[in-house]
């Protein structure tokens, strides 16, 4: 009997649902928010009703596109946290009434670790590119930059995380005060492009152990605008590309000597990297370098797969299915969370 996953995301400002089957993507539905883009950041409240528009609609489109009828379901795989409260609540009770009324089992999904099962999303049933056990996994996103070492599809351990701004936020708060718009990593990564990576010099954080720090990095950043706005009015619009770049390196630096660090220490050259700021090319470039220069084999995700979706969050429900790990109807969801 084939095993046929419905996934739902709502994390925070992305409305998505996709269908696996035994592994195997049948469809991915996203429907961004773009009502938040005039206020520079994610609004709770408007992404909330978003989600309540969006969600019967993707849902339908997403059982459309992979072709079956929504009584071949097995399960309902949706995201419980961590994120935003009203959001997640809009994805919770509407995997619960559809459950309910298939008479199918709900499984809960712990959003981070369903980026770092992304990896395992198969396009095809002949698709063999899944990083092999244990493996380490670098998470950087909007919220969270983590070092995740992999045992298993259910065993994670956070060896290392931040101990205040998380990657995605240094691009992103950085990006705002030279006035990029929301969300700014994907313009500095373009910018960055054009730019001298070794124009500027921001400070770095000495913490011990594999946790991050980026607040440092921003303070720097900061006063380095501060210093030179003072002299020169039209200071940002003239170095933009170099400040970028040099942003962008430092953000890389401070992610890849940790985990470096990590990956000696613990012997493992399975190296894998998940969420938004993996879409960064800078950071993708480096991953490849690592590969050649220290012998890592990397896994680097599709870029559809390293923004929220709903596919990482049926790939996670179709193993938790395998161990039949349901959750009660009185599930409610969490804000915050570690794996
Ligand atoms: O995983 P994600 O989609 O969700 C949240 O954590 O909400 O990550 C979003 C983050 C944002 O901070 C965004 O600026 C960053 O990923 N991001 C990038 C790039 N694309 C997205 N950062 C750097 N370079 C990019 N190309």
């Amino acid at each position: 009997m084939s095993v046929t996953i419905l996934g739902i995301e709502s994390s925070c400002d992305d409305t998505s649902s996709a269908v696996i089957r035994d592994g195997v993507l049948l469809s991915n539905v996203i429907a961004s928010q773009a009502v938040h883009e005039a206020y520079g950041g994610v609004v709770p409240e408007l992404a909330s009703r978003a989600h309540q528009q969006n969600i019967i609609p993707v849902v339908a489109e997403a059982i459309k596109r992979a072709g079956i009828d929504k009584k071949e379901l097995s399960a309902i795989a949706f995201t419980r946290g961590p994120g935003l409260m009203g959001s997640l609540l809009v994805g919770t009770s509407f995997a619960k009434g559809l459950s309910a009324s298939l008479d199918i089992p709900m499984i809960e999904v712990n959003h981070l670790q369903a980026h770092v099962l992304a990896h395992f999303i198969k396009e095809t049933s002949a698709d063999e590119h899944a990083p092999a056990f244990p493996f380490l996994c670098l998470l950087v996103s909007g919220g969270n930059s983590q070092i995740i070492k992999v045992n298993a599809y259910n065993d994670m351990e956070v060896i290392g995380q931040t101990i205040d701004d998380a990657a995605g936020e240094a691009f992103d708060k950085c990006a705002k005060v030279m006035g990029l718009g929301y969300p700014g990593g994907p313009v500095v990564n373009r910018l960055a492009n054009e730019g001298n990576p070794n124009a500027f010099k921001f400070s770095k954080p000495h913490i011990p152990g594999y946790d991050y720090s980026f607040s440092g990095l921003k303070t720097s950043f900061l006063y380095t605008l501060r210093d030179a706005l003072k002299e020169n009015p039209d200071f940002i619009e003239q170095n933009k590309q170099d400040l970028c770049a040099s942003l962008q390196k430092t953000v890389i630096d401070i992610l890849m000597d940790k985990l470096r660090k990590a990956a000696k220490d613990l012997n493992i050259n399975e190296v894998a990297v998940a969420g938004g700021v993996s879409a960064n090319s800078g950071l993708r470039d480096s991953f490849l370098l690592h590969a050649e220069k220290y012998g890592w084999k990397v896994h680097i995700p599709k870029f559809s797969f390293t923004t929220d979706n709903a596919a990482m969050v049926a790939i996670t429900g179709y193993y938790k299915f395998l161990d039949k790990d349901f959750c009660p109807m009185d599930a409610a969801p969490f804000s915050r969370v570690v794996i």
